[in-house]
């Protein structure tokens, strides 16, 4: 028998409350004590020292180190024409500018650790640090690349608008989409992890320590993804179900290069049936898993 069941499955108000101590036990084992000043975490901070202290970089640059910079923060040139490296990477920061943008409005808006009373308060507030720790790897990548100039520019006023006004919203308002977010993430980052292989075969050490980063990433995002999933109610799943076409649709419309590199009808397959036992066993062993989704 498969040993998992489907993140959809249905769940009790009690056994909701409990998955909730249960992965807050998990998070603080997994990611250490919190350092709120730096949006940090101890075990995520040690990680990426270590990663950083490879120093692993390309054994090639880009050929065109210009075409990055031209094209990362908006697309300007045909993504035809742009090599497949370069469009990987322009990608990637758009995607994780995105997340940074989301993360940084909703850090002002919830409470702080001191001010946290309840379990899942201070679970957001844990979870947003995770998310921070993730454009420190995200930044580290560019960096194997060469790519030093990177900046993280906040997103037009429309969008900003809109991830500012998220966390005002009431929690079950707020539940589905950020339940969604997560299953898109983790969807990502599992397609962009096949693409590695074929668009860094090349580069054998800088694809290895891209895909170690993108790893500790994907532990975490399928730890959120049973985490957010669990604040939802059986009214809930059912609009996070409906939401998960339009979300990915809206969302990928946005990246014009995912056209050339992802195939989104594949990954709104894969999120509709999200499966955790097509996960790999260490990534599954080093995250979090809500109860009623183990059999
Ligand atoms: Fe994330
Ligand atoms: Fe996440």
């Amino acid at each position: 028998m498969r040993p998992y069941r489907s993140i959809f499955s249905p769940a009790t108000t009690q056994e909701r409350r409990d998955n909730f101590e249960d992965y807050w036990v998990y998070s603080q084992d997994h990611a250490g004590e919190i350092l709120e000043g730096e949006k940090n975490l101890t075990r995520k901070r040690d990680a990426l020292a270590k990663f950083r202290d490879r120093s692993i970089r390309v054994r090639k640059p880009l050929a065109d180190p210009e075409s990055f910079y031209r094209n990362y923060v908006r697309l300007v040139d045909d993504p035809r024409r742009l090599d497949r490296k370069t469009l990987l990477l322009t990608f990637i920061y758009k995607f994780a500018r995105h997340e940074w943008a989301g993360i940084s409005a909703v850090w002002d808006g919830i409470p702080t650790m001191g001010q946290s009373k309840s379990t899942t308060e201070k679970i957001s507030r844990y979870h947003l640090c995770e998310e921070f720790c993730h454009i420190r790897l995200f930044h580290e990548m560019f960096r194997t690349f060469q790519l030093d100039q990177i900046e993280w520019i906040p997103l037009g006023r429309w969008m900003g608008g809109i991830y500012r006004y998220l966390p005002k919203l009431p929690e079950s308002i707020m539940s589905p989409p950020a339940f969604v977010s997560e299953l898109m993430g983790l969807t990502l980052y599992r397609h962009l992890d096949r693409l590695l292989d074929d668009i860094l075969a090349d580069e054998p050490e800088a694809r290895d320590h891209i895909r170690s980063m993108l790893r500790e990433i994907m532990i975490d995002e399928l730890a959120h993804t049973g985490q957010r999933r669990n604040f939802i109610g059986p009214l809930g799943m059912a609009v996070s179900r409906g939401m998960v076409v339009p979300m990915f649709r809206m969302f990928y419309r946005d990246l014009p290069e995912s056209k050339c590199l992802l195939d989104v009808d594949k990954m709104i397959e894969e999120a509709i049936a999200f499966d955790y036992n097509a996960m790999s066993p260490d990534v599954i062993a080093a995250s979090w898993v809500p109860t009623y989704c183990r059999r």
